[in-house]
């Protein structure tokens, strides 16, 4: 099987560090897909003031290949942890990021469980984000909107859209000391990604 690779994602890598930039003042663990380009991701992730990492892989072969990175990178060492299997069943953390390659639709159920466990943590300020893939779907951030109300009762919605270097920012207003932010961008298929701070 093909591996998709990250190396070249430079719109995706824009968005990240907008979203991470935004959460630069809360140290703390992190909860996260590490992928294919793990080493990379960790790097950045460390940068961003980003402590211990918990990164889950459900493909074994890139899974391998991330145990191998962190037994051949001594300062990794208990620093990050890779654990092979679904997220879905990972304990919740401050912050999340569920960096998927599905349809929001294929992914609500994760996104969902993900985001109540950590929802109903005891914690000052959390954040949660996803990015999602909407090839064949509608490109509209309004379903994922209603559902982030549902969810957290939150009334959040859509002001404005501009775009942007890297695609479009999605301008969101929320009550309750809720922060939403939204992104679309594409490299080799359109994405979304969505950060929730509250
Ligand atoms: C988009 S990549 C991560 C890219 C990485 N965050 C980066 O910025 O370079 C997603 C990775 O998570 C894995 N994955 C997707 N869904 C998963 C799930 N529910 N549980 C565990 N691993 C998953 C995929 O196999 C893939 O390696």
């Amino acid at each position: 099987m093909k591996i998709k690779t990250y190396e070249n994602s430079i719109n995706k890598r824009l968005v990240q560090y907008l979203c991470y930039s935004q959460i630069f003042g809360i140290e703390s663990d992190l909860l996260c897909l590490a992928g294919p380009n793990a080493k990379e991701f960790i790097e950045f992730a460390q940068s961003q003031n980003k402590k211990k990492i918990i990164s889950y892989e459900k493909e074994m072969s890139i899974y391998l290949e991330q145990l191998n990175l962190l037994y051949s990178t001594k300062k990794l060492k208990n620093k990050v942890q890779f654990k092979s299997g679904d997220i879905i069943n990972a304990q919740p953390q401050q912050v999340i990021d569920l960096d998927l390659m599905c349809t929001f639709k294929s992914a609500q159920n994760t996104i969902s469980k993900l985001l109540y466990r950590q929802y109903t943590m005891n914690s000052n300020i959390k954040c949660f984000m996803f990015s999602v893939s909407y090839m064949r779907e509608s490109s509209s951030i309004e379903p994922i909107l209603k559902f982030i109300n549902k969810l957290l009762g939150v009334e959040c919605f859509l002001v404005n859209s501009l775009k942007m270097q890297y695609g479009v920012q999605h301008f969101i207003n929320c009550r309750k000391n809720v922060i939403v932010r939204a992104y679309s961008y594409c490299d080799t298929s359109p994405m979304h990604t969505i950060q929730i701070i509250y």
